[in-house]
């Protein structure tokens, strides 16, 4: 297990998979700075990574990845609060109506949203850790099994994620140069808030058809983000890792 000493930025930190990932690199001895839209959630992990790791070094700051000039803000105070930046997990995003409407009934608002949180975010953040990384760093976004693949009623969703696969190629064949490193993952159904939510408007989610037959956990997915953006996986660039218990087998 690699520790390490570096300064990681990761969005969606107060819930699920963004949480897990602030307590495993934090507990890896990496300095977080942590971002999300709700507020109390987010102080209430910087607590409980306090108590847990006394010595973790954890900045935060309520972010909507939406916003270009919020991100580039939070990012700023990022370097100069920890002194660098060498990694960052985008993991913040929302389901919007997935699951719950075809798209000749889909609304604007409703694309729009999960577009400007979904892919515009995933791009505002690339966009802004690129300007702000040196020689060696390695972004992480997070992608979908519905950014591999499409699932009737999940357009804007899975379109979303198809675009973070796209963003994650083109970075990673645009950064190599300089040794900076773009993955992204694509998860299965985890258990966090999000699937619950997702499984409540479609309980045949809970149906899908996977080789290990349980929903994965976030801590799972925290310890893939935390090798795609360690010194442990130097070579591996514009890939998308499936952690999805076999579904896309
Ligand atoms: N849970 C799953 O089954 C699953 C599967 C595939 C992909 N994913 C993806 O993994 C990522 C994490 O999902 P999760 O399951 O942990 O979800 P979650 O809902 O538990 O956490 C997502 C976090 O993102 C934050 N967020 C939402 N909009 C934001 C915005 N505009 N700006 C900043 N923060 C914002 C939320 O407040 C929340 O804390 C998401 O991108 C999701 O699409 C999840």
């Amino acid at each position: 297990m690699e520790r390490y000493g570096k300064v990681i930025a990761i969005t969606g930190a107060a819930s699920g998979i963004g949480l897990a990932t602030a307590h495993l690199l934090a507990s890896r001895g990496a300095s977080v700075s942590l971002a999300d839209v709700q507020a109390d959630p987010l102080s209430a992990v910087v607590s409980s990574i306090q108590k847990s790791t006394p010595k973790a070094r954890v900045y935060h700051k309520v972010v909507n990845v939406a916003k270009p000039e919020e991100v580039a803000s939070w990012l700023d105070e990022t370097v100069k609060q920890l002194d660098g930046l060498h990694g960052a997990a985008n993991l913040a995003g929302v389901l919007g109506a997935a699951g719950l409407k075809k798209i000749s009934e889909m609304e604007d608002k409703e694309w729009d949203f999960v577009m400007d949180v979904n892919l515009r975010g995933v791009f505002n953040c690339i966009r802004a850790e690129l300007q702000r990384m040196g020689e060696g760093s390695s972004i992480v976004s997070a992608a979908s099994v519905a950014g591999l693949k499409g699932y009737a009623k999940g357009a804007a969703y899975s379109t979303s994620k198809h675009g973070v696969v796209g963003l994650t190629k083109c970075a990673a064949s645009e950064e190599g140069y300089r040794n900076i490193r773009v993955n992204c993952i694509a998860p299965g159904p985890i258990d966090t808030p999000m699937i619950n939510k997702a499984a409540s408007a479609t309980p045949s989610i809970d149906g899908i058809k996977l080789a290990i037959n349980r929903r994965g956990r976030p801590e799972e997915v925290a310890k893939l983000i935390a090798f795609l953006l360690s010194d442990e996986s130097t070579y591996t660039t514009g890939s998308c890792y499936t952690i999805d218990g076999g579904h896309m087998a």
